[in-house]
Order: structure tokens, then C-alpha cells, then sequence
């Protein structure tokens, strides 16, 4: 059996051969006395036409009632159509159907509404849309891990299930056998699903110098947005001997390599994302790639900006304060590109963040990205053992079961960073889509998880 990929890479040596091929009809075009089904066999993105006419085939009148959704078995002959809008097509001699799909199949070549495909996670991946998406979160994957391995970095797996809060921000998923006494179940404590990997990588780093985790976090933030899952993809590397200045070069070294990845490896998914998702996606991604470096400034500065413009923002920009969205959307507008803003004020920042001279800011640096905002937060890490304790008292934390992170810094400690990358958000920026539930194969968002 040979595949599409194969077939579209390869066309000339197949060139008026007998071809063998598997796959779903995403169309089925009957005419009277001739066919056209339009298949896909999932190696690619593209689909094939298989031409069925009735002097041909036995079954030809079953072939006629083929319905979408189905999967076939084909044979016949490969032919070269330099003149037609797709480079080949396959004259069948024989259409064998293997698993028929029922007449309400409802993946039917019309548009469908991304709120109706939503419904219908287990049966979209079968249209163009998320086709696509799905095929560049795998190759993201892959090229995030090349990016990596490259640079000599060292893999690790941190634990899901973890009896700390890592960011400190209290929306934690508890893990439970019985809920009635945390004492007598399963752990004997309460557990949670992991926000972060980054405070069980960070003691490999002081043992392999450069590693990254790539995992499933989870977050019982009650926030309804298009931006927020409650569960999504992070990627967190640590580095040792590093500043925050090495960290952002990192970061933006790795998001320029995904995108070179990307527009180099994917050229279908990405041609169709900047004809029928963002127009002009592929230009705004090869403007980032040819950006020489990053435009970085300090929250402070971040907040004179905003208040500056003369936009009439819903959040009044505040010195001490957050950013929200729109004002997300200014910086990168401002900058025509990416921005990392950092030196952030402590008091809404995670514990473990270096403290500046100041006393009042910490080295976090958030990378902002036109249309995902924030897709990067990361952070110089606090080294000093004294400072990290003074901070961790202040914040009320409980030292005990932080203790062996703490040890960090009591053996060997040294100067080091690292950034945690939300792959969903990363995706979006890639694609153009613009709501996480549509790169994420069974969206989980508050009262909802259904399949
Ligand atoms: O900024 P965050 O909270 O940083 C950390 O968790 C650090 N421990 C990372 C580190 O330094 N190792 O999260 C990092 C990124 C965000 O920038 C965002 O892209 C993504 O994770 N993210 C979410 N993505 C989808 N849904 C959510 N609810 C997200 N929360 C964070
Ligand atoms: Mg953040």
C-alpha cells in the first residue's frame, strides 16, 4: 500500500502505475455514469481524487452511494493531470469499502462553526482545520525536542502528581482516593495536579547544567477566556550559570527555531492557515524570524507606554499592577513584534523570582507575542538561600515540604534561569487560531469535560 505523502513527493515514479491506497472519503461526487471521491489517508494534509467510472467498476452503483466519513480501499492506475488544479489523480479499478459511515455523519464538507466542532472533538480532527493543527502540534513537538537536544540539553520527566503549590497561586486540582481525611488516603497528604515542572527540573539543572521538562500542568483557574485551559502543554527549561539576559536569548532563539521548523516543514498546514485562518500569517511569522533581536524593556517602562498612548484602555495600567490583555495587545503593536517585559513588581510574581536591589522588583521576564500576548513567563531564580527564605516566609509558604527545593541553593547552589512556555498559546501564534479549545485534542475548560 502506498501512502499520499509518498504520492505527492514522489509523483513521477508512479507516474501511470498500479497504486494501491487506504483512506476516509472526506466527498463523494456521483454522476451518472462517472465519480469523483475526494480522499484523505491522513499521512498529509492534502487529499487525492479518485476518478470511478461505471464501465469500470463492478460495484460502481454502491461506489455511487459511498457516504462522507467512510473508509475505502482503492486500486488503479496513478495519472499525472499537469493541467488540472491537483497534480494527479487515481483512476480506480476496483473501490472496496471498508468500514461505512452512517448518513449522519456530521463532518460534511460544509463549513461547520468552531463552537459546533467543539462538540465533536473525536470526529474534527477529520477536517481540514484541524487536519492541520493537529499535524503542527505534533511537528512543534518534535521541533521543540530538536531544539533542545541540539543545544546539549538533558530531558527530564517531573511528576504530575506533587504535593506543592509551584507558582504559589492557589489553583490546584486536588488528587484524591477519598476525599473525606487527606491523612488516611492514598498519600497520606494532600496532593494536586502539577501548575509547573520547573521546581522538580530545577535540582536536575544543578545536576546536567541544561534540561528541560515537557508536560501536561494544570490549573483550576476559573478564567472563561480564549486564552486559558485547565489543562495545557508547558515546556520549561532551566539553564545553570545563566542570567535573565541568557534566559531571554534562549527563548527567542527557540522561537525563532520553531517557526524556521514550521515554515520550512509544514508547508500545507501553514499555506492553508494563512488562507483560511489569518491572512497574511505567513508574512507576520517571517517578519518575528527576521527580527534581529527582541525588543525588551522593564515593566516600568511597559507602564509609562501604556499610559502614555492615547488609548482608551479598560484597565487602568498600573505601575504595581498586571497586564491585562489589551495592554498585551498595545506593547506588541507598539513594537510591531514580539517585547519581553521584565523587572515585574514582586508582589505579583512567584516567590522563587531573583529580587533586584530595589526591593521591589523581581528578574521575570514575560515574552508577549502579537495575537497570544503572553506565551513565555520566566525568571532569573533567586540563588541566595537567605533571600529565597526571607521571601518564602513573607509569602506565609510552608518551608517544610518545599525544603528539598530549597536544598538548591544550600549545596552548590548558583546563578540560574529558566522560562516556561505554554505550547497551546505558542500554537496559536503559529497558526492564527484564536481560541486554545481549537489546539487542544479534548479541550478541559471550567464544567467542561465531556469526552
Ligand atoms: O507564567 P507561568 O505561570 O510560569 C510558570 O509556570 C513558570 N513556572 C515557568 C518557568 O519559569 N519554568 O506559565 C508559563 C506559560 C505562560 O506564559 C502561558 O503561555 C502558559 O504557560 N499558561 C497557560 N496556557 C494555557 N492556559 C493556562 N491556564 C495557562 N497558564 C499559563
Ligand atoms: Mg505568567
Amino acid at each position: 500500500m502506498i501512502l499520499l505523502k509518498d504520492l505527492y513527493q514522489n509523483s513521477k515514479d508512479y507516474s501511470d502505475k498500479q497504486i494501491e491506497v487506504s483512506g476516509w472519503i472526506r466527498n463523494n461526487r456521483a454522476q451518472k455514469e462517472f465519480g469523483f471521491i475526494d480522499m484523505n489517508d491522513g499521512s498529509c494534509f492534502k487529499t487525492c481524487q479518485i476518478v470511478y467510472e461505471a464501465n469500470n467498476l463492478d460495484n460502481f452503483k454502491d461506489v455511487q452511494k459511498f457516504r462522507n466519513g467512510a473508509s475505502v480501499n482503492v486500486k488503479g492506475k496513478f495519472v499525472l493531470t499537469p493541467d488540472m488544479p491537483q497534480p494527479f489523480e487515481i483512476k480506480a479499478e476496483e473501490i472496496i469499502l471498508l468500514g461505512d459511515s452512517q448518513e449522519d455523519y456530521p463532518m460534511q464538507p460544509k463549513r461547520h462553526t468552531r463552537e459546533f466542532l467543539r462538540e465533536k472533538p473525536h470526529l474534527r480532527v477529520r477536517t481540514n482545520l484541524f487536519s492541520a493543527v493537529f499535524r503542527l502540534r505534533s511537528e512543534v513537538a518534535y521541533a521543540i525536542h530538536s531544539f533542545f537536544h541540539e543545544r546539549n540539553f538533558v530531558y527530564v520527566n517531573t511528576p504530575l502528581i506533587t504535593s506543592n503549590d509551584g507558582e504559589g497561586a492557589g489553583q490546584l486540582f486536588g488528587v484524591v482516593t477519598n476525599s473525606e481525611n487527606p491523612e488516611t488516603d492514598f498519600f497520606g497528604k494532600k496532593v494536586f495536579l502539577t501548575v509547573t515542572g520547573q521546581l522538580h527540573v530545577e535540582p536536575y539543572a544543578m545536576a546536567f547544567r541544561n534540561v528541560y521538562t515537557f508536560g501536561p500542568t494544570f490549573r483550576a483557574e476559573n478564567s472563561n477566556t480564549q486564552k486559558h485551559a485547565s489543562e495545557f502543554w508547558m515546556v520549561e527549561p532551566e539553564i545553570a550559570f545563566a542570567d535573565l539576559d541568557d534566559e531571554e536569548n534562549l527563548a527567542e532563539d527557540m522561537i525563532k527555531y520553531v517557526i524556521k521548523y514550521v515554515l520550512d516543514h509544514c508547508p500545507s498546514e501553514m499555506e492553508f492557515f494563512d488562507k483560511f485562518v489569518e491572512k497574511g500569517l505567513i508574512d507576520r511569522l517571517k517578519a518575528v524570524l527576521n527580527t534581529e533581536k527582541f525588543a525588551r524593556i522593564t515593566h516600568h517602562d511597559a507602564i509609562t507606554i501604556l499610559k502614555n498612548s492615547k488609548e482608551n484602555f479598560e484597565n487602568e495600567p498600573e505601575y504595581g499592577g498586571d497586564l491585562a490583555t489589551e495592554h498585551e495587545k498595545y506593547l506588541t503593536r507598539y513594537f510591531n513584534g514580539p517585547v519581553f517585559v521584565h523587572d515585574w513588581p514582586k508582589d505579583i510574581k512567584a516567590f522563587y523570582m531573583k529580587l533586584n536591589d530595589d526591593n521591589e522588583t523581581v528578574r521575570g521576564s514575560d515574552l508577549l507575542v502579537p495575537g497570544s500576548g503572553e506565551i513565555i513567563g520566566g525568571s532569573q531564580r533567586e540563588e541566595r538561600l537567605d533571600v529565597l527564605l526571607k521571601r518564602m516566609e513573607e509569602l506565609g509558604m510552608n518551608e517544610a515540604t518545599l525544603d528539598w527545593y530549597v536544598d538548591t541553593r544550600r549545596y552548590g547552589g548558583c546563578k540560574h534561569a529558566g522560562f516556561g512556555l505554554g505550547v497551546e498559546r505558542l500554537l496559536m501564534f503559529l497558526t492564527g487560531v484564536d481560541n486554545i479549545r481549537d489546539v487542544l485534542s479534548y479541550p478541559r475548560t471550567p464544567n467542561n469535560c465531556d469526552f
